[in-house]
């Protein structure tokens, strides 16, 4: 589904991702973990197209079978790729109903949009008043991470990416859009990114996917993320 082919990635002439080769499947999902700095969110903007990050000449990146290295995030969504972000911003003077409309003009319906927003942020508990402020306005922290699957759930891409998605995000709400991504799975790729094994006791990955400096280190099954919060992440890169 998705081919990272020689992926070496630098931001203001630093390098940050070092020749990555990896090919992300349909149906499955995949825990990326390691330690900070180790350029797991790097990755993941690399892949929506953030401009910031510049890919060197011979890095190539292929959805379904096309390359879209060319391409900018907006057309990378269009294509099928969600990422949630790390930290969500706010967003003044847009309401999530709005952000979602604007995503999906021509393609679904605006009542269909705005059902399905208050079904499943009554699955995710997430406080309808939230729904008609400006985005993230005041939100807490997992009330944020919270609205990102919100706006995954209604976006309904195929390659997903969460950013700790399960930072600050209480037992229950880990809970529910644990559940809630399960039930869509297996049309789907999800790349979770996370420090922890609480969500991935939910989510069960079929693979873990271990980054240290700028490179993937170890793939493994879900022992090895086990592993990794009972021993660290120790001598893995070398
Ligand atoms: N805009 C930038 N300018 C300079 N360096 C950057 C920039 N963005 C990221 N980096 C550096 O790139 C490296 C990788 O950062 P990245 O955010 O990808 O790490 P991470 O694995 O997601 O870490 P964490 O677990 O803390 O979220 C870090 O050393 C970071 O300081
Ligand atoms: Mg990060």
């Amino acid at each position: 589904m998705l081919k990272l082919q020689s992926l070496s990635v630098s931001i203001n002439g630093k390098q940050i991702l070092h020749k990555i080769d990896f090919e992300f499947a349909k149906g499955k999902i995949y825990a990326i973990m390691g330690p900070n700095g180790s350029g797991k969110s790097t990755l993941a903007y690399t892949i929506m197209g953030h401009p910031t990050y510049k890919l060197a000449k011979n890095s190539k990146i292929f959805y379904n079978g096309q390359e879209i290295t060319p391409l900018p995030a907006n057309e990378r969504a269009e294509k099928g790729i969600f990422l949630s972000y790390q930290t969500p911003l706010s967003l003044a003077g847009v309401k999530v109903n709005q952000l979602l409309q604007l995503a999906l003009s021509g393609k679904k319906d605006p009542l269909f949009i705005r059902r399905q927003a208050l079904k499943i942020a009554k699955q995710l508990r997430i406080n309808e008043d939230l729904l008609n402020r400006s985005l993230n306005e005041g939100a807490s922290g997992g009330e944020r991470k919270k609205m990102e699957v919100l706006q995954a759930a209604v976006l309904d891409k195929e390659l997903m990416i969460f950013d700790e998605i399960d930072t600050g995000v209480d037992v229950d709400a880990l809970k529910s859009i644990a559940a809630y991504l399960r039930r869509f799975q297996k049309d789907k790729a999800y790349i979770i990114i996370t420090h922890y094994n609480r969500i991935l006791h939910y989510l069960k990955p079929h693979f873990v996917v271990i980054m240290d400096k700028g490179k993937i280190v170890r793939v493994g099954d879900r022992q090895l993320a086990k592993q990794v919060e009972k021993s660290g992440y120790g001598e893995m890169g070398s």
